[in-house]
């Protein structure tokens, strides 16, 4: 069976973007596939969160996961620091990976303008990202757009990797949704949607139905009164048929064949959306008052991934020459 892998930060709600763009097709890819699934918390130390507000949000986000739909019996969820192994090959492959690619790489360029420290850690995030997924020898990485760059780069290490020290690492490649998998913010049409919850242009997965009506009814649009997909010249009318589209299984031109004006099309996008948030927010309530099975699922799937993790450590140590931990 292919085997999937795939991670996300606990740094805040997950929004729409996270559902439409990840979540929903690690839930599908569960069913016939191997799926192992992480919340990376050592990538979100990064950006050096509050200590008690990285631990609510590591709950909190493995939480949304089964509320998602993550089934524990189907799929292998944990957290990424609960395995030493992800942080020591990160180690070896940031010995992999040369300088100028990390430079390269567009969400460094971002976040790095945007802070004011940058630390070290920042810059070798795609090089812990490629450690997490090669240790599972996955197949598949379903990710939004967004991640590309970062799969592509992974694909690049492990060549190198297997070229330097013999085929040690299996290729990944990523799985981008055709809808979904760039959701943009509903104020700035021109940016994807992204974690700041408190912003009208965000949809939380966790916030009240009224409040996402409200948000869509002032998404902003355009003056042309056409309904019309065309994300490069009508990036607020695409992205509302983008997200109806995605949340109703069709095509986002299908859809737009349905309208003539935008009101209907907020409305019938809101409605879509909410009837998609609806259970999981139920499933989060009755999940959230029992957070020791929460905790108690993460071990048992960290126990799972480590069988993977350990074998695929010890195949990278050896080949590059690093001696056994103890005697064999
Ligand atoms: P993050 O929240 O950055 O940890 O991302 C978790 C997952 O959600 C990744 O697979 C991202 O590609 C995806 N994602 C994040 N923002 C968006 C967005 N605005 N549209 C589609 N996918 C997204
Ligand atoms: N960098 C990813 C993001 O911001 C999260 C991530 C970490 C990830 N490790 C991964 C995604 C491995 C896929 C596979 O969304």
């Amino acid at each position: 069976m292919a085997r999937v892998f795939s991670g996300i930060q606990p740094s805040g709600g997950m929004h729409l973007g996270n559902l439409l763009g990840a979540l929903r097709s690690w839930v599908a890819y569960q069913h016939e596939h191997d799926a192992v699934y992480c919340v990376v918390d050592l990538h979100a130390l990064t950006t050096a969160p509050d200590p008690g507000e990285l631990r609510d949000n590591t709950v909190a986000a493995a939480t949304m996961l089964f509320s998602a739909g993550i089934d524990p019996d189907r799929s292998t969820l944990f957290v990424q620091s609960a395995l030493s192994e992800h942080a020591e090959l990160a180690w070896m492959l940031e010995c992999t990976v040369g300088f100028g690619e990390l430079r390269r790489m567009t969400q460094f360029k971002d976040k790095s303008d945007r802070s004011e420290f940058v630390s070290a850690g920042l810059f070798a995030y795609p090089a812990l990202q490629a450690s997490d997924i090669l240790l599972y020898d996955t197949d598949l990485v379903p990710v939004g757009d967004d991640q590309r760059q970062h799969v592509e780069l992974c694909r690049d290490i492990a060549e190198r990797f297997n070229r330097r020290y013999g085929d040690t690492f299996t290729m990944p490649a990523h799985a981008i949704p055709e809808t979904g998998a760039r959701v943009m913010d509903l104020q700035n049409p021109g940016d994807k949607m992204s974690k700041s919850l408190e912003s009208s242009g965000t949809v939380g997965v966790l916030e009240e139905p009224e409040s996402v009506t409200r948000k869509f009814k002032r998404a902003v649009t355009d003056s042309d009164n056409e309904v019309r997909y065309d994300p490069a010249t009508k990036p607020g009318v695409s992205n509302l048929l983008g997200i109806l589209a995605s949340s109703t299984g069709r095509s986002p031109r299908a859809v737009a064949g349905d309208y003539t004006r935008y009101g209907p099309l907020k409305a019938d996008t809101a409605d879509a959306v909410n009837e998609l948030l609806a259970p999981i927010r139920e499933r989060y309530a009755e999940l959230s008052s029992d957070p020791g099975e929460i905790t108690r699922l993460l071990s048992t799937g960290a126990d799972k991934a480590r069988e993977v993790a350990a074998a695929t450590l010890e195949r990278a140590r050896d080949n590059a020459g690093l001696i056994p931990r103890s005697p064999t």
